[in-house]
């Protein structure tokens, strides 16, 4: 495989474009407007420079990884030569069932359709199209260039090979790729966001402050981030949607958001992209 479509230019996108194209891919990336794209282009070019300055990759390097990104405001012209597509829009259902609707369409009848949803259902995601056998999921974990795992979900209908055409990609770019089966939040934030809606309750519940969690979780089980600040990176909208999917799927009131993140979600404090979450950012 050599050509790829990126469908989404932020966060994840863009992140999920610049490691493609960092491992020699022709990458095709998509967005509704030029501004979008712009900005995309702008972040993968800062983070290229922190490579370079960390001396993992050269100035030669960074300028051939940007030569080889290619921008459309179109998803036609942007899947035409594609092999495999990764979707990375906002994490909503019935914009992703159309996304797909659509890539089935427009995109060439043997290329792979992946989603980088983190919880919506790769098996009702593959029933919108014509391939269900070639649709699968590639989870990417933020940030994408620097994070080691994609999370390979095999839906109802992903066949073998498929599958081991992802993980062969997925180990191409240099990452570890596991494989899990689609129920509600497959492994990573089937884990992961209880863990945060707990670190929720905690606060909620006057136990302790945020620095006072993020510190124990830190300092005494040695994560990068604390989980009050993790879910303030990744979005407390996210969040909040992917521990929704949960509820439903499992019908379990465990999965429960805690009202406080609700509240925040309805406050427009979404965590680091709206300069407020359980922190400030300017
Ligand atoms: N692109 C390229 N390099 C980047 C980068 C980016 N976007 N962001 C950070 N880096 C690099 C830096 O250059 C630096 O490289 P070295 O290790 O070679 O020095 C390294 O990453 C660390 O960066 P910083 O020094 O700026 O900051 P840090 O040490 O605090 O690390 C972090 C930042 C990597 C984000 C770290 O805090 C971390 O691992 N946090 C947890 C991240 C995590 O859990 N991600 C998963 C979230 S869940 C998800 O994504 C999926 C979902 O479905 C919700």
């Amino acid at each position: 495989m050599k050509n790829i479509t990126v469908i989404g230019s932020g966060t994840m996108g863009n992140g999920i474009a610049h490691t493609f194209a960092q491992h020699g891919f022709n990458v095709s990336l998509v967005d509704i407007s030029t501004e979008a794209l712009d900005k995309a282009l702008q972040t993968i070019t800062r983070n290229l420079d922190r490579q370079v300055s960390k001396g993992i990759l050269t100035g030669e390097q960074k300028h051939a990884t940007l030569g080889r990104i290619r921008t459309f405001t179109e998803t036609g012209p942007g899947v035409s030569d594609a092999q495999l597509v990764v979707e990375a829009a906002t994490e909503n259902t019935n914009l992703k069932l159309d996304i797909f609707a659509q890539l089935d369409k427009l995109a060439p009848s043997d290329a792979i359709l992946a989603s980088n949803t983190s919880s919506i259902s790769i098996t009702k995601i593959a029933a919108r199209t014509g391939r269900p056998e070639k649709v699968i999921g590639m989870h990417f974990m933020n940030p994408v260039p620097v994070m080691k795992l994609v999370e390979v979900i095999r839906g109802y209908a992903t066949t073998d090979e498929t599958t081991a055409r992802v993980m062969e990609l997925a180990a191409a770019l240099g990452k570890s790729p596991v494989e899990v089966n689609d129920y509600p939040g497959f492994v990573a934030n089937r884990i992961l966001m209880p863990m945060i809606n707990e670190a929720i309750y905690s606060l909620h519940e006057g136990v302790a402050g945020v620095e006072e969690i993020d510190t124990v979780m830190r300092l005494g089980m040695a994560h990068p981030m604390g989980p009050l600040q993790l879910a303030d990176f990744i979005g407390l909208d996210v969040c909040l949607a992917i521990l929704r999917v949960l509820q439903e799927g499992f019908g379990n009131p465990k999965y429960a958001p805690c009202p406080l993140l609700v509240n925040m979600v309805e406050a427009g404090k979404q965590g680091a992209k709206t300069g407020e979450g359980f922190y400030t950012y300017t």
